[in-house]
């Protein structure tokens, strides 16, 4: 027997959306157990979802008014059509029919549930269910890559036979299993809520021409690592990132951008309302003079490139800090506590990652780091080899416990 008492969803509002597909009769079962959670459930029914399963049922099982039509004349919400938009804690749409998910992820607002998700500042889940070719639509993975750029979170629906008779991914997961996923969001640490957490990951490339770039070896994972964490322990996150073939976490707005210059602008942007900064990316600290405008074409001898510098970002930041928390990283490959503690100090940082990225485990490409945390005041912590995610937690300790209480 479940007890309510045990469940991080207790007293909680769940928003639930429920759209147009044969996987709606789940959400009855999804509505049942919230409440055994001790959660309060309130669902907004699209015109499909009525198709399948009857607005009593939900009414029903949530003890709540059932929101099936924008225009009907409001009775329990007090006023606005975004009362519960305010009042939600989370939404959770399951099942999302590819309909739906083409129209979120154009931010429209044509009926209740799509004007709850644009009004709403909960976090947003979304559990895809439908037909596998649909599911893997080229578009339809589109509008899934918008939604997670946008902040959404994205349930993987499950494998298995579907209703339409073919077997792949586009199931809707089961209903203990999507209880799961929110119960897990609000037991995971939430020291982070209500601030602004700008990170930048991954190398820059600097072009030559239209098919040559200087580049380097950064593949991101860091700080993807650390946009990831600062999103679940409830950062309001922006990820600057440069070129790399990481799938945006969930949570996160994501900034994509090319070049150092690009960066720069990027960062810069964003920056005066930041409250943290992790600064994971490799930034190329050069880039060609010249752009050829047309693909250089090779020549007997030797080719001299003349490069110039490009603007320090983090020492930028550094000279016009305010309020905001600065991380930087040193990637050596000799000398690293001497020359990252040079770092923390020129570029005015609060603390300073430093590792030795000559190390196979812990270099650009691993899946792990072991890294050396220098702090602005004298600290000077080893943390042994261990998974990038789980650094960063470690990195965002310090950051919480620097920033000012508020
Ligand atoms: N950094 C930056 N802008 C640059 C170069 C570096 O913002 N043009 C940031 C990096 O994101 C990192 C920190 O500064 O957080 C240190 O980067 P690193 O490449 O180790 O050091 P550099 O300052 O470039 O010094 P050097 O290349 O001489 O080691």
């Amino acid at each position: 027997m479940e007890t309510a008492g045990a469940s991080s969803l207790l007293g909680k509002h769940v928003v639930l959306g429920v759209t147009g597909g044969i996987a709606a009769y789940k959400a009855v079962e999804v509505v049942s157990r919230l409440r055994k959670k001790g959660a309060h459930v309130h669902v907004i029914m699209t015109r499909g979802a009525q198709n399948f399963v009857t607005e009593l049922t939900f009414r029903e099982m949530s003890d709540e008014p059932v929101i099936t039509d924008m225009w009907a004349k409001v009775t329990h919400y007090h006023v606005e059509h975004i009362a519960l938009a305010k009042l939600a804690d989370v939404v959770l749409v399951a099942p999302a029919t590819a309909n739906f998910l083409a129209k979120a992820a154009c931010g429209m607002a044509d009926d209740m549930l799509m004007t709850t998700l644009l009004a709403t500042k909960a976090p947003i889940f979304v559990a895809p269910a439908m037909n596998t070719a649909m599911y893997e639509n080229a578009m339809t993975q589109e509008n899934l890559e918008r939604l997670r750029a946008h902040g959404f979170h994205v349930v993987e629906p499950a494998s298995g036979q579907l209703a339409c008779g073919t077997s792949g991914a586009g199931r809707l997961p089961e209903p203990i299993e999507l209880v799961a996923v929110l119960e897990q969001f609000f037991e995971s640490k939430r020291d982070l809520v209500g601030r602004k957490v700008l990170v930048t990951a991954g190398g820059t490339h600097e072009p030559l021409d239209p098919v040559r770039y200087l580049g380097n070896r950064s593949t991101g994972k860091m700080g993807f690592a650390v946009a990831e964490a600062a999103a679940q322990r409830g950062a309001d996150v922006v990820l600057v990132a440069g070129p790399v073939g990481l799938e945006t976490p969930a949570g996160v707005r994501r900034v994509d951008v090319l070049t150092a210059q690009e960066m720069h602008d990027a960062v810069l942007a964003e920056y005066a309302t930041a409250d943290a900064v992790i600064k994971a990316a490799a930034v190329a600290d050069y880039r060609p003079k010249e752009r050829a405008g047309q693909k250089i074409k090779k020549k007997d001898g030797s080719l001299l490139l003349e490069l110039v510098r490009n603007p320090d970002i983090l020492k930028e930041l550094g000279e016009k800090k305010q309020q905001q928390v600065l991380v930087g990283f040193a990637a050596e490959t000799e000398r690293v506590i001497e020359y990252a503690a040079g770092k923390l100090e020129k570029k005015n940082l609060d603390f300073i990652v430093a590792n030795d990225v000559s190390r196979k485990d812990a270099g650009f490409s691993a899946d792990t780091n072991c890294v050396t945390i220098l702090g602005r005041d004298g600290t000077h912590t080893e943390h042994p080899l261990m998974s990038k995610r789980a650094l960063a937690d470690i990195i965002l300790d310090r950051v919480a416990g620097a920033l000012p209480k508020g």
